[in-house]
């Protein structure tokens, strides 16, 4: 099977780091976490955008990831606060850790690098990482929530692929004193297996000087609520929960993100 590929390293792991620190799914994971929810597991966890507020709240989470560079980001900006998580790097279909964990959430990660068979056997794996009678929290962007990309499901519009680069916009300060800039393009979209390839490019300035740019390929497969709702059954979940939203209502057609909760059967030890 091929390496999930994703854009996820070099200056874009930095913009992450410095700019993607807030959102309304921290919290709303947190609450899980809390209500007798330890240990956990942030898969996919980035630079921390989750894991960083949880340590610091005290919960007992772990970290994984498929890139050493998005962990590197993250281990510095845990360090930075005195906190000390235990970080893995693995893809998550090939996800294989000492402990098992009561909740593990999946955030902005499920079908970003990997193949269908990939994710399937994703499923598999943090099913079998949980406690009996553990909760998996697993969001996904709807498909059709991402204008961008949705036009690219009609052929006469795939004509335009790939896009040229679009403009980055004003440039960004970080803490560390650089500037960022980062610029992404769609090249292929192929609505049959659902799956979109992007490029992203990421430059990084120091008093004016170039002093890294780089760029990188992201392919993803997008999903729809019934497949999952499938997949999940399929990896031995039971009693799936969708919500809209980063909420405890139900999701609606309007809904640009949902959260399936599911369980493992069993009861918690
Ligand atoms: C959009 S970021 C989300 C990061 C974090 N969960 C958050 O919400 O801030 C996606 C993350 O998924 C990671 N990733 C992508 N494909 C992966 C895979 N197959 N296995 C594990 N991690 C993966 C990337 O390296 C990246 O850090």
């Amino acid at each position: 099977m091929t390496e999930p590929q994703t854009w996820h390293h070099g200056v874009v792991a930095r913009w992450w780091a410095e700019f993607n620190v807030s959102g309304p799914e921290i919290a709303y994971f947190q609450k899980f976490i809390e209500d007798d929810g330890q240990p956990a597991l942030d898969v996919a966890c980035g630079t921390g955008r989750l894991l960083i507020p949880y340590l610091r709240a005290g919960l007992d989470v772990d970290g994984c990831d498929i890139s050493t560079d998005m962990l590197a980001r993250c281990r510095e900006r845990a360090e930075r606060e005195g906190l000390t998580p235990n970080l893995y790097a693995q893809a998550m279909h090939e996800l294989d850790l000492p402990r098992r964990y009561r909740t593990i959430v999946v955030c902005g990660g499920f079908g970003l690098g990997a193949t269908p068979e990939q994710d399937v056997a994703a499923l598999q794996r943090l099913h079998d990482h949980l406690e009996p009678g553990g909760l998996l929290l697993l969001d996904n962007e709807n498909p059709y929530n991402d204008a961008r990309l949705w036009r690219y499901w009609l052929e006469e519009e795939r004509a335009a692929l790939p896009e040229a680069f679009r403009d980055p916009g004003p440039r960004r300060t970080g803490t560390d004193g650089a500037e960022y800039e980062l610029r992404s393009r769609v090249v292929e979209v192929d609505p049959l297996s659902q799956s979109v390839t992007m490029e992203m490019r990421g430059d990084m300035w120091r008093e004016g000087e170039l002093v890294a740019s780089d760029e990188h390929v992201l392919r993803m497969t997008l999903y729809f609520k019934n497949e999952l709702l499938l997949m999940l059954e399929r990896a031995g979940f039971t009693d799936v929960v969708v919500r809209g939203d980063y909420t405890d209502e139900e999701p609606t057609a309007d809904s640009g993100f949902l959260v399936f909760i599911a369980r493992k059967p069993g009861v918690l030890p």
